[in-house]
């Protein structure tokens, strides 16, 4: 694993976007594994601007996206369909064809997440994938437990993880109770894997993460199996190791 500890957030959004964008210059039609929340967005906002002046180009690029609530349309405007439109593809010379953020409101949730296996198999594999952290050691949806799934699969959400993502709905009664995720084992096989942290409130899970056993019991800690991750933090979430 290749720990970097940033300057500032500005730092750390500019490195990730530098990343993804000079995958694009090598390989155009490369696949981009993308996350929601807050981590990415100053991300996309750096790829936005880079579009904007011709440094990087989306239009043969494919993206997949780790998760999605379950039972929200994907026009609701807490889906993570609509979040990845606002922040970034609607900005870019993305084809819209060519981007995938699971169905949550399919009708049949279990060929939903076949359907997601086979779109990273038919254009991947996922050349980079950008994920954030839970705090409690989730990536994309994976929440702790000794039930971890490697494929996409529809997950119960921790209490703790509707609290975190009320912000954004404004009641956590509000917060869908299970979601669509790439499992585990999708997310490994991706060539590469980025893993963004900022803020104090993330430093001890990053830790136990990244210097602790490997175990379901903090999903993160299974990219430490992986042979090409990158994990960016700034002062606040990787203090420790200074
Ligand atoms: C989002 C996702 C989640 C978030 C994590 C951190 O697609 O899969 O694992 O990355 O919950 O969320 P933020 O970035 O809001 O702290």
């Amino acid at each position: 694993m290749n720990i970097r500890i940033l300057n500032s957030r500005e730092d750390l959004n500019a490195t990730a976007a530098a990343v993804i964008a000079s995958l694009l210059l090598n390989k155009p039609q490369a696949m981009l594994g993308l996350a929601t929340g807050s981590t990415p967005i100053g991300i996309y906002r750096q790829l936005v601007e880079m579009y904007r002046k011709g440094q990087v180009s989306f239009a043969r690029a494919y993206s997949v996206n780790l998760d999605e609530y379950v039972g929200l349309p994907p026009e609701h405007p807490q889906s993570y369909r609509s979040f990845m439109n606002e922040h970034l593809f609607q900005h870019i010379d993305i084809p819209l064809a060519h981007t995938r953020v699971p169905d949550g409101n399919a009708a049949d949730l279990a060929a939903e997440c076949a359907a997601h296996e086979q779109a990273i198999l038919d254009h991947g594999p996922v050349d980079v994938q950008l994920l954030g952290i839970g705090h409690n050691g989730h990536i994309g949806f994976n929440e702790p437990g000794q039930g971890l799934k490697g494929a996409t699969h529809v997950v119960d959400l921790e209490e703790g993880t509707r609290a975190a993502n009320a912000r954004f709905f404004g009641n956590i009664a509000d917060v869908p109770k299970q979601a669509v995720t790439m499992g585990v084992g999708t997310i490994l096989k991706a060539k590469q894997i980025i893993l963004v942290a900022f803020g104090a409130d993330k430093a001890d899970i990053v830790k136990q993460a990244f210097t602790g056993p490997v175990t379901t019991e903090c999903p993160a800690s299974l990219l430490q199996c992986h042979p090409n991750v990158l994990i960016l933090l700034d002062q606040e979430a990787g203090g420790w190791l200074i």
